[in-house]
Formats: C-alpha cells, sequence, structure tokens
C-alpha cells in the first residue's frame, strides 16, 4: 500500500534516534564509572532508556512497512529485523536491570554498554548491506584489506591492457566490470530493484518486473539495453543514480546482444562497424581493424641454394623479415626471358612483392608467371605490355598494389584491374588511361588511382 511505503521511508531517518539516544546512554554509563555519587548519571540513563526504547520502537514500526516494499534479500533482512528488535528488548532489559539489581555495579555498567554497542553496530551494518550491498563496507577499503576480507580485488584498469586481445571476452571483462561499477549497488543479490540482479550472468536472461533484461540478438525487447539508452530525463533512465554508461559502453553492449550475448563471445572485425573499431582503440586499447595480409601468413623456409640460383641468374632476393621468409623480389637486368621467369616458381609462396619493371616483359612472358599465393605487390612499369596482360593478374588473390607505369594499358584495361578484389593502389601514369576513366571508377571502387600529374 502507498500509505505504507510512505511512512516506511522515514526508517532510515528515525533510525538515527534511538542510536543517538543509545550512544548518550554509553557515554553517561561510562562517566558514571568514574563517579562516586552515580545517582545523578542512574537518572539520566534510565531516561535515555526509556527514549531508546520508544523511538526503538517507532523505527521497527517504520522498518517493518518499507520492508513491504520487497527488493530486499530475506535472509539479511531477516537478520536485521531481529537484531534491530533485539536492541529494543535488550534495552528494557537494562532498564529493569538498573532500577531492580541493588548491587548494580561497573561490572554491570560495562557489560550493559558493550551489549548495546555490539547489537546496534551489527543492526546498522546489516542494514547498510540491504541498502548498498554485500560489498558496501570495503568497497574503497585498501586492496590488502579487501583481500583479508575475502573480497575480489578489481584492477581499475580493467585488467585488458596485459591481455591477448584476441582472448577479450566481451562479458567477462567489459560488461561485467561496468556492471559491477555503474549498476549492482541497486541490482545485487541483496537488493534487486526491480527484481534485477546484475551480479551473475545466467541472472540476465530470467524475467523480472518489466520483461526480460537481455533478449538475445533482439536488442528492442531487452529491457535492459532499452532503460541504458532512454533520454537522460526520462524517469526509466539507468543507472538512475551516478555516471551513464558511456557511448563505447552502450555501443558495446548494443553488439555484443546483436551478436547473441554468448558469455564467451569475442570482438571479431568481420561484423564491427568501423565506429566500434575506432571506439575500442580510442577507449580500450584494442586493435580489432585486420591485419594486413603478409602479417597473417607463415612460409616456408627456403635454402641459401635456391635464393642463389636466382641471384645468379639477374634477380635480387631481400627477406623482409628476420622472422619470416618473405621476400621482395626484383629482376635487375634489361632483358627477362622464359627461363628466369621460370625460376620464380622455386620460391614461389615466398614471394610477396615483384618488381618486373623496365625489362622487355611482354604480354606473353607475363602469362608465363607461375602461382605466387602470396603476392601483394606487382611493379610492371616499363614494359610493352597491354590490356591483354591484366587478366593475367586475376590469378593473385591478394594483389594490393599494381605499378603499370608507362605501359601500353587502357581504358579497357583499368575495367578489368578494379575486379581485383583486393586492389588497394594503382600507378597509371603514361599509360593510354584517360582522366575522365579515373575520375569515375574512383567514385565507386575502393581503389587509390595514381595517374601521376593529375591531383
Ligand atoms: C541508484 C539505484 C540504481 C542504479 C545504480 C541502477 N538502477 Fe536499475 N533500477 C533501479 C530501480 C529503483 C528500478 C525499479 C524501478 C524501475 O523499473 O524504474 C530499476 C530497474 C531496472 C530495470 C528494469 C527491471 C524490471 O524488469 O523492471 C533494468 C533493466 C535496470 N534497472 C537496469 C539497470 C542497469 C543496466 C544499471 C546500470 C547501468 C542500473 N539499472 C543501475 C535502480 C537503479
Amino acid at each position: 500500500m502507498e500509505i505504507d511505503l510512505f511512512l516506511g521511508r522515514f526508517h532510515p531517518l528515525l533510525v538515527h534516534l534511538p542510536i543517538g539516544f543509545i550512544v548518550l546512554t554509553v557515554v553517561i554509563e561510562i562517566i558514571g564509572l568514574f563517579k562516586n555519587d552515580k545517582k545523578i548519571y542512574d537518572r539520566i540513563v534510565q531516561y535515555s532508556l526509556i527514549a531508546v526504547m520508544v523511538s526503538g520502537l517507532i523505527t521497527i514500526a517504520t522498518g517493518l512497512l518499507l520492508s513491504q516494499g520487497g527488493d530486499y534479500a530475506a535472509d539479511t533482512l531477516w537478520q536485521h529485523k531481529w537484531l534491530g528488535i533485539g536492541v529494543v528488548v535488550f534495552s528494557a532489559l537494562a532498564y529493569v536491570l538498573k532500577i531492580k539489581i541493588r548491587t548494580y555495579n561497573n561490572k554491570h555498567s560495562i557489560f550493559i554498554s558493550s551489549v548495546l554497542i555490539i547489537l546496534v553496530g551489527l543492526t546498522g551494518h546489516q542494514g547498510g548491506v540491504l541498502t548498498h550491498g554485500q560489498d558496501y563496507l570495503l568497497a574503497y577499503a585498501p586492496d590488502a584489506l579487501k583481500k583479508l576480507a575475502g573480497m575480489d580485488v578489481v584492477d581499475s584498469n580493467k585488467g585488458i591492457q596485459h591481455k591477448n586481445q584476441d582472448s577479450v571476452l566481451i562479458y567477462r571483462d567489459i560488461i561485467q566490470p561496468m556492471f559491477e561499477q555503474k549498476c549492482t549497488t541497486c541490482h545485487n543479490n541483496e537488493k534487486q530493484k526491480g527484481g534485477l540482479d546484475l551480479t551473475a550472468y545466467r541472472h540476465l536472461f530470467i524475467e523480472t518486473e518489466s520483461g526480460y533484461p537481455i533478449v538475445q540478438s533482439v536488442l528492442e525487447e531487452s529491457e535492459l539495453f532499452k532503460r541504458i539508452s532512454l533520454p537522460l530525463d526520462n524517469k526509466k533512465f539507468m543507472p538512475t543514480k551516478g555516471k551513464p554508461l558511456s557511448y563505447s559502453e552502450i555501443k558495446i553492449l548494443d553488439y555484443w546482444i546483436n551478436m547473441g550475448a554468448d558469455s564467451l563471445a569475442v570482438f571479431d572485425h568481420k561484423n564491427m562497424t568501423p565506429e566500434l573499431l575506432q571506439l575500442m582503440i580510442r577507449d580500450y586499447n584494442l586493435d580489432y581493424n585486420p591485419k594486413p595480409y603478409i602479417e597473417t601468413i607463415v612460409v616456408e623456409e627456403i635454402g641459401e641454394q635456391k635464393v642463389g640460383i636466382l641471384i645468379e641468374n639477374g634477380f635480387s632476393v631481400d627477406r623482409l623479415g628476420e622472422d619470416n621468409f618473405l621476400f621482395d623480389v626484383s629482376y635487375d637486368r634489361a632483358t627477362i626471358g622464359e627461363e628466369q621467369i621460370s625460376l620464380l616458381k622455386e620460391i614461389g609462396d615466398n614471394i610477396t612483392t615483384l618488381n618486373l619493371s623496365n625489362c622487355g616483359l611482354t604480354n606473353e612472358l607475363l602469362a608465363q608467371l607461375p602461382e605466387l599465393k602470396n603476392l601483394t605487390k606487382i611493379d610492371l612499369h616499363s614494359n610493352p605490355i597491354s590490356d591483354d596482360a591484366i587478366q593475367q593478374l586475376h590469378r593473385y588473390k591478394h594483389l594490393e598494389v599494381i605499378n603499370l607505369y608507362d605501359t601500353e594499358v587502357s581504358n579497357d584495361g583499368l575495367k578489368l584491374l578494379l575486379d581485383i578484389d583486393s586492389l588497394r593502389r594503382l600507378y597509371l601514369w603514361k599509360t593510354k588511361v584517360t582522366q575522365e576513366m579515373v575520375d569515375e571508377s574512383s567514385n565507386t571502387a575502393n581503389v587509390i588511382i595514381d595517374l601521376g600529374g593529375a591531383i
């Protein structure tokens, strides 16, 4: 009932009255310990105990009304209730003892004071747990103290930076810590506002008062997502108090729910928006952009001997990195022939960049180039090759850069070139390709076309 809750909400306010009187009782009892004529002190203590009882009863009544509102963990509530009642009952007992026992002495005083302080302390602590959650008291304690109390110590750096980013689990490493930071003061196993507990993964899919917190892959039906993405001044906006979720956090939740809200889900660049990729770098130092192709491949080691044969035949062969056997190969003599071209077959998988410029390469010779499955860059400039050669280049599935400067290639060739999916950059200065054609193509293709002097 409304009126019950209205009165009930005075509980946290009224509770300070009996506490104050208990403190007064104990202080006066202690002062009395050191006085010979205790009468006046006994009197004050008696009145003070009466005040504890009266204000205590009112506090208990409002507490009982407040507890009707639910939202509280039953165990803790039960303890808090009986401890509270215990305080009042013990005060009554102390009052009776004080009047009835003729031999009331300092030992009695110390006993009664200690019990009152312990009882009121325990009751207050359980009340704190009810309203603020289990870890409330030590939430800001030094880590060492938390460990002593058996609490988890959360690394404030989110612990993400130190991990291999591919092993970052979206729920465990980002979402759960975020709930803990911004939601679990009101949504924990003790206090479940709206019936919602955000301390464990499994609760996310259990029906709460207004629906399901998370419905896998259906953002519009996930109550939790609705609440955090409402306008800030909406009454239902979450969190009701404290720091709202950041833009990145909302986008991560959005992504995670859409991907099925699996507890073991990881980020995958294939279904991340460019914006989310950027946000992950900016806010979490995690770069999920795809790696360049050559960083992803491993090729077999090549013996000195094979490389030696190529060098004898006019090639230079450079290793791209100390830790791999990827090669940058170029032909240095004025004319190339079938014989030299066929030598490339020996180290085909290892060639990632190939320079066959200015060596009299013809369409026919180009057609004899072997399979080079890791080729990413080819330089064919200043050769008598034409559009017919372009079809050959379609064989190389990872070709990103092609230099055809000073060749016979024309607009038709350009069209064929743009069909190469992996292509990113093209050099076409001094060819038959026209500026108009380039302008037109630049609008549709994701390729940078360099036509020399043109800006
Ligand atoms: C200061 C307390 C407080 C904080 C912090 C808080 N909430 Fe709430 N939350 C409430 C209260 C009170 C209700 C119940 C009233 C209502 O439905 O608006 C509620 C209800 C909800 C509900 C609806 C449950 C249902 O089915 O009715 C969701 C979902 C929710 N909160 C999510 C969150 C999320 C996510 C966060 C953290 C970003 C959060 N809350 C932080 C107090 C809080």
